[in-house]
């Protein structure tokens, strides 16, 4: 074998390694040139194959091609697996993927409050009461006087009033924000005849210092019921049904007199708690008859009762709320929780 086809042989077994070696496509663009080019080692023993003797010329002349050929053909292998790998990277960077799932955006959720309204209002539909409504902004004679308060009545105090002036030319404290769902008794008696079963609930609005118990906007829920032979009984045993009914048979209920002008007798209820102690919920008793009258209806052939409670605190003890602000907040990491 001539001088020239041992090193072409040599240089293209070299050449095959680092070829084999090349990481990316420019860095193989690179090798080619420095292997193949004019300026290559196989470029200058192409070069001095004139100086070979003639009759050697031919085989080294073939040598050479041979090692030329193989460096090119591993060129070209490389390329062809550098290529594939480049193209499957960009194909892998620039792929969508069309079936992901995107996450539903958050939704909101009706308020504690109105859950709890409504799942007030279903308890009592659920015993055969229809719901009614009455204005927020209400008539003194709505709120009080046709309750049994007539002006100047010391009961009014009871109720730290916010008063209203229309600009219609309104006499001064006729017209105010309700301070109770109780004048929505008054409008049912005035419109519907007996017998009359209603749930009222609705916001009503005291001049009260806001604190743990106490909103001075909150939620109330009136029942009235107006029948023939409606006794005391009848309440007691509406109040206990609604209450077991809302937070379950291991509650229970008792009443407390107290006084209430537009109910005679007057009492004010509680719930057993699971501590054994108690808390009240609302006030109630047996409508009286100055406000059936007032109502447009006989007392001696109607009798009824009525009961009125607050929604924001049932809401506040269904759910273990410890403070009756945070349903005002507007916190949403506090209202998300319900
Ligand atoms: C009344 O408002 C009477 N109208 C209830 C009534 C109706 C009696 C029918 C008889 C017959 P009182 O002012 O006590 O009563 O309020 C009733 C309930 O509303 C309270 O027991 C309490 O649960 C709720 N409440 C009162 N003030 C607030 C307040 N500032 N914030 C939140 N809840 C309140």
């Amino acid at each position: 074998m001539t001088d020239i086809a041992t090193r072409a042989a040599a240089v293209a077994d070299e050449a095959r390694s680092r070829i084999a070696a090349a990481a990316t496509l420019d860095e193989l663009k690179a090798l080619d040139h420095e292997l193949l080019g004019k300026t290559s080692v196989l470029g200058s023993l192409k070069a001095s194959l004139r100086d070979v003797p003639p009759e050697e010329r031919a085989a080294a002349g073939r040598a050479l091609g041979e090692a030329r050929a193989r460096v090119e053909a591993a060129v070209a292998e490389r390329e062809a697996s550098l290529a594939a790998v480049a193209r499957i990277e960009r194909l892998e960077e620039e792929r969508l993927d069309l079936s992901e799932v995107l996450p539903t955006p958050p939704l909101g959720h009706l308020h504690l409050i109105t859950q709890t309204w409504e799942m007030l209002e279903d308890i009592f539909v659920g015993m055969g009461y229809t719901v009614a409504e009455g204005p927020e902004i209400e008539s003194d004679w709505h709120n009080f006087e046709a309750l049994n308060m007539p002006s100047g009545h010391p009961a009014r105090s009871m109720w730290d009033t916010l008063y209203l002036d229309p600009g219609d030319g309104s006499a001064p404290e006729t017209v105010l924000l309700r301070t109770h769902t109780s004048p929505v008794q008054i409008r049912t008696m005035v419109d519907a005849e007996p017998p009359i079963y209603i749930v009222a609930p609705g916001r009503v609005f005291r001049r009260d210092t806001p604190d743990a118990t106490h909103l001075p906007v909150f939620h109330q829920i009136e029942a009235l019921v107006v029948d023939r032979g409606i006794g005391f009984a009848d309440l007691a045993g509406t109040i206990e049904a609604f209450v077991k009914a809302l937070f379950g048979d291991e509650r229970t209920t008792r009443l407390r007199p107290s006084f209430f002008p537009f109910t005679e007798p007057s009492a004010e209820f509680d719930m057993s708690m699971p501590d054994g102690g108690w808390i009240e919920l609302g006030g109630c008793g047996m409508v009286h008859p100055n406000v059936l009258r007032a109502g447009g209806l006989d007392p001696d052939e109607w009798s009824g009762f009525a009961f009125g409670f607050g929604i924001d605190r049932i809401a506040k003890e269904l759910h273990g709320v410890d403070d009756l602000r945070e349903l005002v907040g507007n916190d949403i990491r506090f209202l998300s929780q319900f």
